[in-house]
């Protein structure tokens, strides 16, 4: 049950594949040893120190194994959940292949499990996130755009007193066009491939206004947005109105998604939304629960912007315990499934997670955020561009009990789908070099699923 197209791998020069495995990965790693080293820096008790000076002798060998192209062995048994996938998916499918020659994304997702191994096997530092560090301070960098949302939506969102049903509906309609594209384009400060953000870089990747959406939507080059409108103004006549986000980055991205689903909260159209973040640091920047906690916690109660106006903490304040109070009441929900820090893609999660398959079936909408999890939805293949977006999910589309989803995606690899023809991405191979990789483009795509 595969795509009929190849799926991309490291020796694949014209693909961002070979540039990933070969010089993106170990400088990420290498980012890590340095963070790591660091801490070890910082600590005083013996034991402590050569615990994690051993974390950082197993980072060392990781990095040999990558850089000499080794075989991808098991993983440990180190107490995950997600020991056994790994080691079936190596033992069915990847046996005797090396970082270079396995699927990319496998290899890839292989490299975030083996970092996790070197610690997770330690005494103390089993729950070290060598990219907490980074994850922080690049939030801390945000300011700008944090305030500018936070300024216009800590003030909960209400219809003027006299409006007639039609003129509301179009009010939240219009909200939901602009938040959706916010929430969008949160998606292109991942932190894998902007390790040295100058604080110029993050505030032009980060302008929310008005204007700046409006030039930006013929960017997205694939946008089912008004579909995606569709859908979800349906959901309020629903008793569930469930909305699920597979997430992917922390600090501004994961802002920005709170954004959104506080507005899809407040205006009633969901009823619940649950997030999925990872159980252990992912591809540099994904959201952990430790993120999901510290985001709303430093909103609350921290001092991470010194230049901030008090008006300006205050926002940032109430929206804050408005999200905690969410937590508390049920109406968001975070969690962390084993199979989301896998190397299999999306194709096999109703056969290799079927509780997960199952409980997301339940939901009335799927978002899932980035590009990994575009990545993994289309099974990181050479598809043509005009590939139908639900023909390149697969089973996530056409498996009983599919439920919708929707990926909103920046695009910064290789895989592109869902696009009216292949002529535009033709003229774009032609015309804009990099143009896959840069974050400047993106999709909004939507499949109806198929209940059960
Ligand atoms: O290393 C490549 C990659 O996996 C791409 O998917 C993307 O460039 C980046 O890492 C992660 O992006 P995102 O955070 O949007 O999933
Ligand atoms: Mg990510």
């Amino acid at each position: 049950n595969n795509p009929p197209w190849p799926a991309y791998r490291g020796y694949h020069e014209y693909s961002f594949a070979h540039a990933t495995m070969g010089v993106r990965l170990p400088t990420i790693l290498g980012k890590a040893i340095e963070d790591t080293m660091k801490t070890l820096n910082e600590q005083s008790a013996e034991d402590q120190v050569t615990d994690l000076l051993a974390c950082i002798e197993r980072m060392d060998g990781l990095m040999t194994d990558l850089s000499g192209n080794a075989k991808l062995r098991p993983i440990i048994d180190d107490g995950e959940a997600d020991v056994a996938l790994w080691n079936k998916a190596i033992a069915k499918y990847f046996q005797g292949k090396d970082f270079m020659n396995a699927p990319w994304l496998f290899a890839e997702a292989y490299k975030y499990r083996r970092l996790r191994e070197c610690f997770s096997v330690s005494k103390y530092w089993r729950d070290y996130d060598v990219f907490f560090r980074q994850k922080c301070d690049t939030f801390s960098r945000s300011a700008d755009a944090v305030f500018e949302l936070s300024m216009r939506f800590a003030e909960p969102f209400k219809h003027s007193e006299n409006m007639s049903d039609a003129e509301k509906l179009e009010a939240e309609r219009l909200m939901f066009h602009e938040l959706t594209q916010i929430c969008l384009w949160g998606n292109s400060t991942d932190l894998s491939l902007l390790i040295n953000m100058t604080e110029d870089q993050i505030k032009s990747l980060q302008s929310t206004g008005g204007d700046h959406l409006a030039a930006t939507e013929k960017n997205i080059l694939g946008n089912q947005m008004p579909q995606l409108w569709e859908t979800v103004k349906e959901l309020r006549q629903k008793t569930g109105g469930r909305i699920d986000f597979v997430l992917d980055n922390a600090g501004f991205e994961l802002y920005c998604d709170c954004v959104y689903a506080d507005f899809l909260i407040q205006s009633g159209l969901a009823k619940q939304v649950r997030f999925h973040g990872k159980r252990y640091p992912w591809f540099v920047s994904d959201v952990t629960k430790k993120d999901w906690e510290w985001l709303l916690n430093t909103m609350v109660y921290g001092y991470l912007f010194p230049k901030a106006t008090e008006q300006e903490r205050e926002s940032l304040r109430r929206m804050g315990a408005r999200w905690k109070q969410y937590e508390k009441e049920g109406k968001w929900v975070y969690e962390a499934h084993p199979f989301w820090c896998t190397g299999y893609t999306f194709w096999e999660l109703h056969g290799e997670a079927p509780d997960l398959f199952l409980h997301l079936s339940r939901s009335d909408l799927v978002i899932f955020k980035g590009d990994l999890n575009h990545r993994k939805l289309t099974y990181d293949c050479a598809a043509p561009a005009s590939t139908p977006f639900d023909v390149a999910i697969g089973p996530m589309a056409n498996a009983a009990g599919a439920p919708k989803v929707c990926s909103m995606r920046t695009i910064k690899s290789d895989v592109v789908v869902g696009l009216e023809s292949d002529e535009l991405a033709e003229k774009l191979d032609n015309e804009e070099e990099g143009w896959k990789i840069s974050g400047k483009y993106a999709v909004v795509l939507l499949s109806e699923g198929r209940p059960g």
